[in-house]
């Protein structure tokens, strides 16, 4: 989360587990507000209630979680990242990456490597993202590549049930717009070609930073990575009413972990980033 970058850009601090907490896009937090998603369920935040529901498929509400019950998490590890935040009045209406799964890293020490697209509300408290995944997390996982769809938020950390992929498999992560009326936006996280992923979300602040990540933890070695790069491409950025915006993507290196992003081309239709590991 941008707010909290400053804490990982301190340095390598050694990333290992903390105990009773477990990793999570955004950092380490308590295994109690973990909640993995019904199929074809949907998130419902509801803001005077200050509360946030799971709903299953046939609308039945299966949970609810106090709006402000998840912690801050106690570490971030984005180790490179491009963004950019929008200051259109029209909101975001959609947001694509197109990537591939890379092969899996030589080495295997615990650690988690996460890729993905992701926005953020202005406040920087939440987040909402289509992940590609190595090695363990909330959601399962392991010595293997994994996708789900995340919502991390004040009222805890949802995912949709990962589905294992493959070296080579051609990614597509996209985040939608699919209504908003006054201060209340509705989106769906989603791999478009993996299904089970997708992850709506009803009622919650205007999502303003897009980002094109790369997170890790518990990396002990250079070969904990893929080797060689993994190239963010078919970028595409809309606005509500389908206006292509002026973008200009913002790198940001974290020069001791040896890794590097790289505008190739700029902008919003059709935008390419490659991570050098
Ligand atoms: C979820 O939705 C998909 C696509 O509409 C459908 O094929 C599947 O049966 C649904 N699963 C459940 C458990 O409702
Ligand atoms: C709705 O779905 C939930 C979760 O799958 C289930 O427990 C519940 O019995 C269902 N309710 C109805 C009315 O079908
Ligand atoms: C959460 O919000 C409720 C209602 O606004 C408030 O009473 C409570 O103190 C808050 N809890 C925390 C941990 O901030």
């Amino acid at each position: 989360m941008h707010t909290s970058v400053a804490v990982f850009l301190l340095g390598l601090i050694a990333r290992s587990a903390l105990a009773g907490t477990t990793v999570a896009p955004g950092g380490w937090r308590g295994w109690n507000n973990m909640h993995q998603m019904p199929a074809n369920g949907s998130l419902l935040h509801d803001p005077e209630a200050h509360e946030t529901h799971i709903i299953a498929s046939n609308g039945t509400t299966l949970f609810s979680a106090p709006a402000n019950s998840s912690e801050v998490p106690q570490q971030s590890g984005w180790i490179t990242y491009a963004s950019w935040l929008n200051t259109n009045s029209a909101p975001i209406s959609s947001f694509k990456m197109t990537w591939t799964v890379p092969l899996a890293p030589k080495t295997f020490n615990g650690q988690t490597v996460f890729l993905f697209n992701s926005i953020e509300p202005s406040s920087g408290n939440a987040i909402l993202q289509p992940v590609l995944q190595y090695g363990p997390s909330a959601a399962g996982g392991g010595q293997y590549w994994s996708v789900a769809s995340w919502y991390v938020g004040p009222s805890g950390t949802y995912f949709t049930t990962l589905v294992r992929v493959k070296p080579g498999d051609v990614l597509h992560g996209v985040i939608t717009l699919t209504k908003h009326l006054g201060n209340k936006y509705s989106y769906v996280s989603q791999f478009t070609n993996v299904p089970g992923t997708a992850l709506s979300i009803v009622g919650i602040p205007q999502l303003t930073w897009a980002t094109e990540t790369t997170e890790s933890y518990s990396v002990t070695e250079e070969s904990d990575y893929p080797a060689g790069t993994t190239v963010f491409s078919g970028i595409n950025l809309k606005l509500s009413g389908g206006k292509v915006p002026n973008v200009r993507w913002s790198v940001a290196n974290d020069v001791q972990d040896g890794l590097t992003a790289t505008v190739n081309t700029d902008g919003a239709r059709s935008a390419k980033i490659t991570v050098k590991y």
